[in-house]
């Protein structure tokens, strides 16, 4: 089956009003004819001004991380509802700094894909091990339990409406990429769990890998038979490079 590629922008905690609107000026344009899906994840307070910037474009737009709760007294926090309001259709949920700096565990992260689903927001769940785990030959197991625990929460056909992304934490920020080997080697074991509970869904399900993803690598990653797309971060804050990574896809 044929998974049509997916590259999707992480800004994590970047950007200013001037910087986006340069960024967007320079990349949207041109989006019309990439062959691959986009998707730009920006801080929650830009969302608005990029929900216009990507009117009637194929860019679409998404969060970086949402509350579990519907409403209430959340102080600082921001609901999916919200998000769909302000014109997400997407949101990262378990990216592994939220994990590692503000307590995300596998409930946490199974409650906010509940929350994004229950709004018809489409996630993109993330999972990846650290160096520790890896030297401690782990690395599938971590991985495995992190999927699980949002399967779990929403099951095979809600994850293949949005994607998974593998980013092994060694490899986020540093400019140590996985070697495609090793990214498909986790990617194939990911889509076989999946498999075990609907064969439909994991050959729909688009596994993206992230860590250090580069112009000068998308090419060689996208290659490998279940990497369906990357989530970019340092990268993707340069339009140009961006724009590269996208334009991989269509080899
Ligand atoms: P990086 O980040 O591309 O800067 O390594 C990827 C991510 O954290 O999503």
């Amino acid at each position: 089956m044929t998974r049509k590629i997916l590259a999707a922008a992480n800004w994590k905690m970047n950007g200013s009003r001037t910087a986006n609107r340069a960024w967007t000026d320079s990349f949207v344009p041109r989006s019309a004819e990439l062959a691959c899906n986009i998707l730009v994840c920006a801080p929650s307070v830009y969302l608005s001004d990029l929900d216009r910037a990507f009117e009637g474009t194929k860019v679409m737009l998404g969060a970086q991380d949402v509350n579990e709760h519907a409403n209430g007294a959340y102080t600082g926090e921001t609901a999916a509802a919200m998000l769909k309001d302000v014109g997400c259709e997407w949101v990262i949920i378990g990216h592994s700094e939220r994990r590692t700096l503000y307590g995300d565990s596998n409930e946490r992260v199974a409650a906010k894909c509940r929350a994004a689903h229950e709004q018809g927001l489409r996630v993109v769940l993330c999972v990846g091990e650290t160096l520790q785990e890896r030297e401690a030959g782990t690395t599938i197991d971590v991985v495995t339990e992190q999927l699980q625990a949002a399967l779990n929460a929403i099951g095979p056909q809600a994850l293949a409406a949005g994607a998974l992304a593998y980013e092994p934490v060694w490899a986020i920020g540093t400019g140590k990429t996985a070697t495609p080997a090793q990214a498909q080697e986790v990617h194939a074991a990911l889509r076989d769990a999946v498999r075990a509970v609907d064969p439909e869904s994991a050959d729909a399900l688009r596994i993206l890998y992230g860590g250090s993803v580069k112009p000068a690598n998308a090419a060689e990653l996208f290659a490998m038979p279940d990497i369906d797309g990357a989530l970019v971060g340092g990268a993707a804050l340069k339009a140009e490079d961006f724009y590269s990574i996208c334009a991989s896809a269509q080899v």
